[in-house]
């Protein structure tokens, strides 16, 4: 990995950049699927979660946090150290250090009933995305939610990923893609038959 990934987070620190504007999308979304699941006991796994505060800010300002279980998923040590420290009073948050790319990492935590993508699909190869998403079927329990992210720089790849989630079973629920920001959020609920989760596959690797 070339990318400095802690440092990345610094753009949160300014309410106005895109980044901060494309993690109040995702909150909302999150903040929505609380809301439309309350009070079953639910599961989440977030992909590549960096410092995971799209989640656990969203938990941590709801009085129903002890229902959601959740699993984040990250490679760079000093953000699992970060998302364990903000997660340090919630209870059902597991912070794990490894490669989200790997099937292995999943073990145990199948299947969520919301899944985030937010920041993976701009970093792997068109390929790797297609994987990715062939392979939610896997990781979705019946009605599971997926929020993903992609920027609309060329080429925009937005489209061939609704096209691609429709095709493994999905349907769309949101798409959010501001005329001044580049950056695309969407949301899409699993419709088809979940699949046995199966640990022999990579998903992908990261390309900066
Ligand atoms: C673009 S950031 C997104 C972070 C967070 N999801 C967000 O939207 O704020 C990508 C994150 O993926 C992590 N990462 C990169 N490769 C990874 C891998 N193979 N497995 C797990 N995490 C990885 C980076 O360390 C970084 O925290």
């Amino acid at each position: 990995m070339q990318t400095d990934w802690e440092g990345w987070h610094s753009a949160y620190a300014d309410p106005e950049s895109a980044l901060s504007r494309r993690l109040l999308v995702i909150q909302g979304l999150i903040g929505e699927w609380l809301d439309r699941t309350a009070p079953e006991p639910v599961r989440v796994v977030s992909v590549c979660a960096g410092d995971a505060r799209d989640l656990l800010q969203v938990l941590r300002a709801r009085g129903d946090a002890p229902r959601v279980s959740a699993t984040l998923l990250e490679y760079n040590a000093r953000n699992v150290e970060r998302a364990r420290a903000a997660a340090d009073d919630l209870a059902g948050i597991e912070v794990r250090q490894v490669d989200a790319g790997q099937t292995a990492a999943y073990q145990g935590a199948l299947p969520a009933d919301l899944v985030l993508l937010a920041g993976v699909f701009g970093n792997i190869s068109d390929d790797d995305v297609r994987t990715t998403i062939e392979a939610l079927p896997g990781m979705c329990s019946a009605g599971a939610l997926v929020i993903w992210t992609r920027h609309r720089g060329a080429p925009d790849l937005s489209g061939n990923i609704r096209g691609w989630f429709g095709t493994a079973g999905f349907v769309q629920e949101s798409f959010t893609a501001p005329d001044d920001a580049v950056f695309s959020v969407g949301s899409h609920r699993f419709a088809g038959t979940p699949r046995p989760w199966t640990a022999e596959k990579e998903l992908f690797s990261f390309v900066r």
